[in-house]
């Protein structure tokens, strides 16, 4: 099938390109001429495990193709896809203002029957608004369908090829069929394709990421009760996660929630409700504890350290708002940056991708190390807040050797409480009790 996708940032590129890789002969139009010439060199230009591979030998085979001009991007396309951004506006609702651009321009160069697919996450009613766009202008027929993403960045080309569902909303029997044949390949093992009304859909995504976030959330205050009473919260995981009603996913405390979907979303949802005149409570406590959640460990770190700061300095690892990936999209380690310097604290952080986008952003605030190693050196704590694998059997010794103090504050609870406590670290974590308190 021919098919083109508008808009090349993370969703775009990893849509298309898993697309093509099905056979499908696949162009991607993007404004953004840099952007386009980098592409079409065979340049990628984001970082997701597995999709450079694919992206290689689909250009290569002549599968994907890239362009700036829309109207020969479409011109013999069965299906359009809209992978456009939706940033929250000032107010938190997001800004569809490029979407419907696009549709706008649709309906001026439709030529024949298409079916056009919104592929961002937009709230409830925007395939009513892309139709009515179309429709100023178009002569001819065409569907809008809404069709979530609900890829995991880091292991997005796994999430594309091999979906737990897929959700197509529409209420065209026309464009169901050729949605139908166009993901056939990617549920070939029995996973579900759920076809339903536009607005079902798109609220679908909000409330999948909503739950998921929600769940987050319901753990870090568990993780904080289990504290206070002396429980330990890897213990309560375990126990409540083996109920199958619960699930063992998605129940890990930590530093809260970042990322572009998460915060995002909740708040579009947030937004919606009120907009629809209902106060979703929940969600606005999500929204809540997850902002807290961001600097949970900085009150454990001044109390160790007599409430000053001042000259103190910390070793960061990790500086990404979830390992494999190099963004920092709400990461709570920029977060945590914040407050360490604001308080008169000096860090020198490492992370394996994401030191060069943390680095444009707070400039020369902190240090950068080469190696997670090398930022220990006469750092009076290490600090962790993304769990990276490289981080999680790491050399204690060399640990020991570089650190001033023997002190880890862990955001991601990577070790045993007890091996901390015989390898004689001061340590805490995230919902369980510290090991080696001062004396
Ligand atoms: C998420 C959704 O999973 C995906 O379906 C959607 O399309 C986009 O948003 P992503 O933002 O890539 O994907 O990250 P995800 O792996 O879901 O993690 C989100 C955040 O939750 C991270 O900050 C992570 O650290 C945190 N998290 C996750 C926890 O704190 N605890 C957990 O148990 C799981």
């Amino acid at each position: 099938m021919k098919i083109t996708v508008v808009g090349t940032g993370y969703v775009g590129l990893v849509t298309g390109t898993c697309f093509a890789e099905t056979g499908n002969d696949v162009t991607c139009v993007d404004i953004d001429v840099n952007k386009v010439n980098k592409l079409s060199a065979g340049q990628i230009t984001i970082y997701e495990p597995g999709l450079e591979k694919l992206f290689e030998r689909n250009l290569k085979e002549e599968r994907l193709h890239f362009t700036t001009d829309l109207e020969e991007g479409i011109s013999d396309a069965a299906v359009i896809f809209l992978a456009l951004p939706t940033p929250p506006g000032e107010d938190g609702s997001a800004d569809l203002s490029y979407i419907l651009g696009v549709a706008d321009q649709l309906g001026k160069i439709l030529k024949d029957y298409k079916v056009i697919v919104d592929k961002s996450t937009v709230p409830v009613g925007t395939a009513d608004k892309v139709h009515a766009a179309i429709a100023k202008h178009a002569s001819v027929e065409f569907d809008v369908v809404s069709n979530p993403e609900f890829l995991r960045e880091g292991v997005a080309v796994e999430d594309f090829m091999k979906p737990d569902r897929v959700v197509i909303g529409t209420q065209s029997e026309r464009a169901r069929k050729i949605m139908g044949d166009l993901y056939a390949p990617f549920v070939r093992q029995g996973n579900p394709v759920i076809y339903m009304d536009e607005k079902s859909a798109e609220l679908t995504k909000y409330a999948a990421n909503s739950f998921l976030a929600t769940k987050i959330s319901f753990m870090n205050e568990i993780a904080i009760l289990c504290e206070k009473l002396g429980a330990d919260v890897d213990m309560v995981r375990r126990g409540i996660g083996s109920d199958d009603r619960i699930g063992k996913r998605f129940l890990f405390p930590g530093i809260g929630y970042g990322g572009s979907c998460f915060p995002k979303d909740v708040q579009a949802l947030v937004k919606s409700s009120q907009e629809a005149k209902y106060d979703f409570k929940i969600l606005e406590a999500v929204m809540d504890v997850n902002e807290k959640q961001k600097l949970f460990l900085l009150p454990k770190i001044e109390a160790y350290f007599g409430n000053n700061l001042k000259g103190k300095h910390f070793a960061l690892w990790g500086l990404a708002f979830k390992p494999n990936t190099d963004d920092i999209r709400e990461a709570p380690a920029l977060y945590i940056i914040d407050a360490l310097t604001a308080a008169g604290a000096t860090v020198t952080a490492f992370d394996p991708e994401a030191m060069a986008n943390v680095k444009q952003v707070v400039g020369d605030k902190i240090k950068f190390a080469e190696h997670q190693y090398e930022a220990l050196q006469d750092a009076d704590a290490l600090i962790i807040a993304t769990e990276w694998s490289v981080f999680r059997t790491p050399d204690f010794d060399k640990i020991q050797s570089g650190l001033k103090n023997n002190t880890i504050f862990d955001g991601r609870n990577l070790f045993e409480v007890t091996r901390m406590e015989e390898l004689g670290f001061h340590y805490e974590s995230v919902g369980r009790q510290p090991a080696n308190t001062k004396p």
